[in-house]
């Protein structure tokens, strides 16, 4: 573990050369206590005290760790997450180098953005990981209407739209060990203070940010509290009252649901169908052309109408 930990701050060019051969040498037991150096880098706007000062959460966001620049807040959350980082700890970053999105695309992270990453234990198996992820588009969507957005939608399983264009993506990964989740790492990339024509041409069309939409910049530390208490409240919904108040939530922000969409699903052939909602495990129930229902576990549904 210690190994892996080494070499992830080498390959972030976290350490020094001489630091890792001090490091190597340190006893296991202290290790930890290098774990809780890092991610403590003076950065241009994200401040950890100005997040924490009025954060209102028990678990979630009580450690941070925040960054200039990381290949991806998810790679830099998985590693800390298997080295007994606390449930609810958040890796936040301002850049991100290599970020991934779903479907193995790419995802652009300039200055700007909120990049962040949630560290959580919790005990759950696989088949509740999209309950998960759309429990976090709620607590996204909730956010951005806290902050003055009018009307934030989710389009399943968990873009966040803005009057139609893409505002936030979701990536939840699970760590696991032999076939148990050992911990999940919910990655979320908000497009916050940007302006579209920083990213590439080809997305342009479909994408809109924060400062775009309001007309003016926000606070990416007030936008990143607040988020991480939503993201708290939603949890305990889903712990105390189950994931139908979840899936309520959702579907009252629905981008998807009476829409025709071409639904393109992993290893099966792309078919257009009528959305007709959303199902308890967190699957959309679609009715294709020819009025079968089909269950929609993972992959992607582009609107056609
Ligand atoms: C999508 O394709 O819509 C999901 C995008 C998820 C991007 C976020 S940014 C923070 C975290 N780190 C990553 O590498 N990806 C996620």
């Amino acid at each position: 573990m210690k190994d892996e930990i080494i070499n992830l701050l080498k390959k972030e060019g976290k350490l020094s050369s001489k630091t890792i051969d001090e490091i190597k040498q340190v006893d296991i037991h202290d290790f930890s206590n290098i774990v809780k150096e890092i991610g403590k880098e003076k950065t241009e706007y994200i401040n950890a005290e100005e997040i924490s000062k009025d954060l209102n959460t028990r678990y979630i966001g009580k450690n941070l760790y925040v960054f200039k620049e990381v290949s991806s807040t998810n790679t830099v959350a998985k590693f800390l997450s298997t080295n007994g980082i606390d449930d609810g700890s958040v890796v936040i970053s301002e850049k991100q180098t290599s970020a991934r999105g779903r479907s193995g695309k790419a995802w652009e992270s300039p200055l700007g953005g909120v990049w962040l990453s949630i560290i959580l234990n919790p005990h759950v198996d696989h088949s509740k990981l999209p309950l998960i992820t759309l429990a976090t588009g709620v607590a996204v969507a909730k956010t951005l209407e806290k902050i003055g957005v009018e009307n934030p939608e989710i389009k399943w399983p968990n873009d966040i739209m803005i009057n139609g264009k893409k505002v936030c993506g979701i990536l939840t990964e699970a760590v696991a060990k032999f076939n148990t989740i050992e911990n999940v790492i919910i990655g979320v990339g908000i497009d916050a203070n940007l302006d579209v024509d920083m990213f590439p041409e080809e997305l342009q069309e479909g994408t809109t940010t924060l400062k775009e939409e309001l007309g003016r910049e926000g606070n990416e530390n007030f936008l990143i509290k607040t988020f991480l208490e939503e993201f708290e409240n939603i949890s305990e919904l889903f712990d105390h009252e189950g994931y139908e108040a979840i899936l309520k939530e959702w579907r009252k922000r629905s981008y998807s649901i009476g829409k025709i969409v071409e639904v393109r699903e992993p290893f099966n052939k792309n078919y257009d169908a009528y959305v007709l909602g959303i199902s308890r495990e967190g699957a959309l129930v679609v009715e294709k052309i020819d009025g079968t229902l089909e269950k929609v576990i993972s992959g992607e549904c582009i609107i056609k109408n």
